[in-house]
């Protein structure tokens, strides 16, 4: 048998390799380039372990892109998973942590969060401004936001002594609402008596005096404002009691539990509860209600909120 040696071609393996390297190489290129421009990748560069970026990277993109562009910072997490976290205030959220942490070293973020946002971060009365009048009947008045200097508002009425003990004055839409309310409330056998209204700046001031000649300045805080940081003041706030009942024991009665489940739908809310006494600054008055009008003060109530937390959260927003 003749064996004939058969010529193998080397030319196309070659090539073949070639382009099966090539590939290889671009591939290989490709994850890379992906490697150093993902995200994970930036985030550990700045610092950030494994579990936060694993978190983060479930987070909105505002999140990701804060923790790219700035710095590491170990609160941004628990900060951003905050309900009612505001980048407005991210800067005084990391400084007011700052200033707790020279005090202890845990730090209860949901609380930091809703302290910055009402202002509580400062000392009541340290760090006031001129409320927002163009808000109207949802403007905001407590110890940050004053109204304009000895304000006096429009559409004051008297209110009918069927309603009130001795005499009282009211907006006149607060008292349209009110009468409703109290008509609702009447069918179910309970009587809603109005024991404060509109006071004016002189007023407000004599309640105000009163109490911290009596009592002196921290007691006459937390019961009474200031004149132009009253509620009183704006023609909003009534002082609700029933018969029978004073302040103090109010909230023991029909009428108070009727006003918890319905003041809300004639435009209420209470405005001082109990349990908030560090956000609103006052103690607790279940007599104390607040004219929003409907559609907000049912907001507010749902909200679980106080009004200074709601306002500041979704009335106040950039
Ligand atoms: N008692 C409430 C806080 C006021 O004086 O306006
Ligand atoms: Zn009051």
């Amino acid at each position: 048998m003749v064996y004939t040696k058969r010529k193998i071609r080397k030319g196309p393996i070659i090539g073949l390799i070639v382009i099966i390297v090539l590939i290889a190489l671009l591939i290989t290129g490709f994850c890379l380039y992906k490697h150093f421009t993902s995200n994970e990748y930036k985030l550990a560069k700045v610092g950030y372990s494994e579990d936060e970026i694993a978190t983060l990277l479930k987070m909105d993109n505002k999140v990701i892109d804060k923790a790219l562009t700035t710095d590491y910072n170990k609160h941004l997490i628990p900060l951003a998973s905050q309900k009612y976290f505001m980048w407005k205030n991210f800067k005084t959220y990391t400084s007011y942590i700052n200033k707790l942490l020279e005090q202890s070293n845990k730090i209860d973020y949901e609380k930091v969060v809703r302290d910055v946002n009402v202002k509580r971060n400062y000392d009541f009365y340290t760090h006031t401004e001129k409320t927002d009048m163009d808000k109207g009947n949802a403007i905001l008045v407590n110890k940050y936001h004053a109204l304009p200097e000895k304000y006096a508002p429009k559409d004051i009425v008297s209110v009918s002594n069927w309603y009130c003990y001795g005499t009282a004055m009211i907006k006149n839409e607060v008292y349209e609402a009110f009468k409703n309310m109290f008509n609702a409330a009447k069918k179910e056998d309970i009587t809603l008596i109005i024991n404060s209204g509109y006071r004016t700046y002189e007023a407000q001031k004599a309640v105000y005096d009163t109490y911290k000649e009596t009592n002196g300045e921290e007691e006459a805080d937390a019961f009474a404002a200031r004149p132009d940081f009253s509620e009183h003041q704006t023609g909003l706030a009534l002082d609700v009691i029933t018969y029978g009942a004073s302040g103090d024991n109010f909230d023991t009665t029909e009428a108070f539990k009727w006003l918890q489940k319905n003041a809300h739908k004639y435009g209420f809310i209470l405005r001082y509860p109990k349990g908030k006494e560090d956000i609103t600054g006052y103690s607790y008055e279940s007599w104390h209600y607040r004219y929003l009008g409907t559609n907000l003060a049912t907001k507010v109530k749902k909200s679980n909120l106080t009004y200074d937390e709601y306002y500041a959260y979704y009335l106040d927003k950039d």
